[in-house]
């Protein structure tokens, strides 16, 4: 149900100290179709089993002639490691088919603030090449904001492009680095972005009175540290923005799930239906949909199996499946989309479709 690919790694750019870019080319002859905000999914072997990472795309289409992603080191991380020390300009590397709902309104707003910090400003650099460079783009006369968070401006990813756009789009483009360890940074504050400051920050760019047109011609993206973008989001809450007006996206899950007790005593069936084929399978009660396929051979899609990145969608047309978020566990039925990585069977059967 998951599409396979290999990519060839074309370049490899360094952006600071613990980051690059790696520019990639199909080596399977198929096209990479991906929109900006997106991710991809890289498959990695390590000790005979497979592990995923997705990173961003850092690039968009119709601005760059060829996708790249953009990795930053993650202290005795895993693969961030193994990718910035070993993989060089003509290896190969396995993936599944871009993803992820981290995506700009379709119709035009009025004003979009970014909110990014580290290796957050990924998708959201995507979606500025979109919205300032790119002629096939809905939102031409949207005011853009952005505020990023940095220790310094050496360890600041994209920071010589993001001044270039200050630069040159004065009227539309507005940006105010945060850095943590350096003082008298143009363009930015040498402060922590607290709700305090946020609040002053968002008042004083609506002049001090937020009516109800512009809450609902604002749209605010999130990419940053969970403690950073909860702040922001009860921020915004408190300001009366809109919820649906707020998107993030988390690269990791606050804490790890729970594992549940499994009952092999109880049994639900799953009907999964993709494009072209439709596979029956059972899980045990206290499984999750998602390992239930795996154990089985069935290949899903997923990618962080923490309900954070949104791989692993599927649209539930029959059944009840219960979805045990770190926060909140929701009961859903026909009509709802659910995260299989997360989610477990409640009905006897359970109808799913994926890649709608
Ligand atoms: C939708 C999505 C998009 C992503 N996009 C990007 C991207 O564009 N660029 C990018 O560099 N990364 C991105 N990530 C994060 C990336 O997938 C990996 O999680 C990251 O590279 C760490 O993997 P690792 O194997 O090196 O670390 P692991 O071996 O998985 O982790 C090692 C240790 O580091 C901690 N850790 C893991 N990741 C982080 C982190 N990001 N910050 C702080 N501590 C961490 C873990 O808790 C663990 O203790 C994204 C993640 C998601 C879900
Ligand atoms: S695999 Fe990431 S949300 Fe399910």
């Amino acid at each position: 149900m998951e599409q396979r690919r290999r990519l060839r790694i074309l370049s490899k750019i360094p952006e600071t100290g613990d980051t690059a870019t790696f520019v990639l080319e199909p080596a399977d002859g198929l096209p990479l179709h991906y929109r900006p905000g997106q991710y991809l999914t890289l498959l990695f072997q390590s000790n005979g089993r497979e592990k995923r990472r997705a990173y961003s795309f850092s690039t968009c289409p119709g601005v760059d002639a060829l996708p790249a992603i953009t990795v930053k080191r993650v202290v005795n991380g895993e693969f961030s490691n193994y990718l910035l020390r070993h993989v060089q300009a003509g290896d190969l590397l396995e993936a599944i088919d871009p993803n992820g709902l981290f995506l700009l309104p379709e119709k035009q707003v009025d004003t979009l603030f970014f909110i990014a910090a580290g290796s957050g400003i990924t998708p959201v650099f995507s979606h500025l090449k979109m919205l300032l460079q790119s002629r096939e783009n809905a939102h031409r006369n949207t005011k853009i904001v952005l505020y990023y968070a940095n220790r310094d401006s050496q360890s600041t990813i994209f920071k010589a492009q993001i001044d270039r756009w200050i630069a040159e789009y004065p009227a539309r483009f507005k940006c105010i680095y945060f850095f943590s360890r350096e003082k008298n940074a143009e363009h930015a504050l040498s402060r922590h972005l607290n709700n305090e400051l946020l609040e002053q920050l968002l008042l004083a760019y609506f002049q001090e009175k937020i009516t109800p047109r512009q809450r609902r011609n604002t749209w605010f993206y999130l990419c940053a540290p969970t403690a950073l973008m909860r702040m922001a989001r009860m921020t915004l809450r408190t300001l009366d923005f809109p919820d649906e007006h707020i998107r993030q996206e988390t690269f990791l899950p606050d804490t790890r799930l729970p594992d549940r007790i499994i009952d092999t005593s109880k049994m639900h069936t799953i009907l999964a239906q993709g494009k072209n084929e439709r596979i029956e399978f059972q899980t045990y009660e206290g499984e999750t949909i998602l390992n239930a396929a795996l154990r089985q051979g069935i290949a899903l899609p997923y990618t962080c199996k923490s309900g954070v990145c949104f791989t692993c969608l599927a649209k539930c047309t029959a059944g009840e499946v219960e979805v045990a978020f770190v926060d909140s566990t929701r009961r859903e039925g026909p009509g709802s989309m659910v995260n299989t990585c997360i989610g477990y069977a409640v009905s006897e059967q359970v109808e799913l479709v994926f890649g709608v």
